[in-house]
């Protein structure tokens, strides 16, 4: 079958070990069911696999791909969940969580194969390629906040980077919840983008905000880790699920972390019982991804090169070429 996946890795250019062409089929395993992919979504965690972070050389080669929307073996619509190891279902109990493209074959290709339990069902209101953007950068971005920030309808909130797929995933979550949403991007043309996706303030990395706000959504991670800090009330809560600039902050901010009582809290990825809400919450609210691009699988180089520049406002999702 066609598909694209990681060939080798390279630290400092990820793409050279893309490739696009011909994969074995998934083979059968007990518990286990094989989805025909209808869309597909890409995420960062797809460049850091390109770059060796999480994937290691005898994994490979991997299908990359975490998130997928498609058809199961009894002709159901379905959604995947991308964590797998989470409560044993389909591989034992001691098998450690991963997502899928780190240990398990992944869903840029024509079908991929998953454990019965990782598929929910898709809601008829949203098509193949809406659903396909939900189970990794929004599921993430709704634990962040549902779970992780401690936030209530009328708080408020900063969303760094706006122009990812957290980012924008968080700041639609967040206004549709009732949120102030204030968000922070490099970029005039993705600050514009953001305040139309309901944003109540944009501004540029570091700038002062209107008011101190309840929590900070952050996967920038070095570039804006002082300006979360900073723009937290007392007591408030920065909610970290990546680091895309890098892992290592000038400064930390330890004084005022302890002196304002703030809580650092990681997140990564959700449940199975939260994509399961954060679909109903898209079916009941109309809340749908913010899809930046669909592209056939034979375009994923065209997909990767922009997600690698950040070239991206919200999803870039790949749908089967044939
Ligand atoms: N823990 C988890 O479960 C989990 C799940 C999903 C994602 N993640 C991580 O979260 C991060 C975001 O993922 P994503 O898929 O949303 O990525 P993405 O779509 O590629 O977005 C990354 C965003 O980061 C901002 N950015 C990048 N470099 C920056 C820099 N030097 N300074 C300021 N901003 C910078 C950009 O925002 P602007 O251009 O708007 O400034 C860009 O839109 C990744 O590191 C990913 O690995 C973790």
């Amino acid at each position: 079958m066609f598909a694209v996946y990681a060939a080798r890795t390279d630290a400092k250019r990820p793409l050279d070990g893309l490739e696009l062409g011909e994969r074995p089929e998934p083979a059968a395993r007990e518990g286990w069911t094989t989805v025909e992919v209808r869309a597909a979504s890409l995420n960062h965690h797809d460049l850091w696999s390109l770059r060796g972070v999480g994937l290691g050389e005898k994994s490979l080669p991997m299908i990359l791909g975490c998130d997928a929307a498609g058809v199961d073996e009894n002709g159901d619509e379905v959604v995947v969940h991308a964590v797998v190891g989470q409560t044993g279902h389909g591989v034992g109990p001691d098998e450690p969580r991963s997502i899928l493209t780190e240990r398990y074959q992944g869903t840029f290709a024509e079908r991929v194969s998953v454990p019965v339990w990782n598929l929910l069902p898709k809601p008829p209101e949203l098509s193949f390629e809406e659903a396909a953007c939900l189970p990794t950068a929004w599921l993430t971005a709704y634990r962040m906040l549902f779970t992780n920030a401690g936030v209530r309808p009328g708080d408020a909130v900063l969303v760094q980077g706006a122009g990812g797929g957290v980012a924008t995933a968080a700041i639609v979550l967040a206004k549709a919840a009732g949120l102030r949403v204030y968000a922070t991007s490099r970029d005039a043309g993705k600050r514009a983008r953001a305040a139309a996706l309901g944003a109540h303030g944009v501004f540029e990395p570091g700038a002062r905000l209107p008011e101190r706000v309840d929590a900070v959504l952050e996967t920038v991670g070095a570039a804006t880790w002082s300006h979360s800090v900073k723009s937290l009330r007392p007591g408030g809560t920065v909610v970290i699920s990546g680091a895309t600039s890098g892992p290592n902050p000038p400064a930390a901010e330890l004084n005022r972390i302890f002196f304002l009582e703030l809580k650092v809290v990681g997140s990564t990825m959700g449940t199975k019982d939260e994509l399961a809400d954060l679909l109903g919450f898209c079916a009941a609210t109309g809340v749908r991804p913010v899809v930046d691009s669909v592209l056939p699988m034979s375009r994923a180089r065209e997909a990767f090169s922009r997600l690698a520049e950040g070239d991206v406002f919200g999803k870039l999702v790949l749908t089967p070429s044939s």
